[in-house]
């Protein structure tokens, strides 16, 4: 293996779902359980915000049970060791890799934990519901939202994660159905820059011909032995 410097790490709701947190496209998954169109866009939400806030009440107050796994343990320990760069993108709106003790996570979809406010656009941390509508912590108005990412509207800090892609050496996917666009793109991204890929799912994701490697397996089990790997251990 060629000498690795700058990593950027892709993860999706496949790396939370030992931790008991529902994935999106599975068999039984919320998407199964929910229309997108109804919980997930900014039209769903004009037409029953009702609805939509106690989606993400339930979502919030979930995640808030729920413990890292030995994926996300493991790449808390990667994080903190690694002496290049190293970018952690999750798709994930949990806090889970937080949690886990990494420092590098970019949310690009958003966060359960923050409340956004479209009145003042201030977002504020948030742990309990939204559905009583209570006022945001800076303004006073009551026009808190869910902080995270809808079809339709653009993910968070693209242009750090494009720059990040263009400096990396390797990149790795964990977790994520090569569903959802862009997060989807950034394997051919990174590969298009000279980069090694690999992915790391418990099937072939719709993106798999992209990577160099594909691992598969659950992500408590790949990603250790993947991180000790990386380390020399
Ligand atoms: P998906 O539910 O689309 O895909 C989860 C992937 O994880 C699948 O390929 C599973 O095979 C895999 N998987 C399941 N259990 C696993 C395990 N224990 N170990 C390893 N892999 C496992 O979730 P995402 O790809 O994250 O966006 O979905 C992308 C985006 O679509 C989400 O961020 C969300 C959703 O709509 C928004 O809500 C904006
Ligand atoms: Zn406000």
């Amino acid at each position: 293996m060629e000498r690795v410097r700058n990593i950027v790490i892709l993860t999706g709701a496949g790396v939370s779902a030992e931790s008991g947190i529902d994935t999106f496209r599975s068999a039984g998954g919320l998407w199964e359980q929910h229309r997108v169109e109804d919980v997930a866009t900014p039209e769903g939400f004009a037409r029953d915000p009702e609805l939509v806030l106690r989606f993400y009440d339930m979502r919030r107050e979930a995640i808030q049970q729920k413990r890292p796994n030995p994926a996300h343990d493991a790449l808390a320990r990667l994080d903190a060791t690694w002496d290049g760069e190293l970018l952690l993108v999750t798709q994930n709106v949990d806090d889970l890799h937080e949690r886990a003790g990494a420092a590098n996570v970019l949310h690009m979809h958003g966060e359960h934990l923050n409340a956004w406010c479209t009145a003042c656009d201030v977002r504020s941390a948030w742990t309990g519901p939204l559905i009583n509508r209570p006022p945001c912590p800076e303004c006073g108005e009551s026009a808190l939202r869910p902080d995270v990412v809808w079809f339709g509207e653009m993910p968070y800090q693209m242009e750090r994660i494009y720059a990040a892609l263009a400096e990396c050496d390797l990149f790795v996917s964990i977790g994520t159905s090569g569903a959802v666009y862009p997060a989807a793109g950034f394997v051919r991204e990174a590969k298009a820059n000279g980069a090694r890929t690999l992915e790391l799912n418990l099937e072939p994701s719709q993106g798999s011909r992209w990577f160099d490697e594909t691992r598969l397996g659950p992500a408590s089990e790949l990603v250790p032995v993947w991180v000790d790997e990386v380390l020399g251990e």
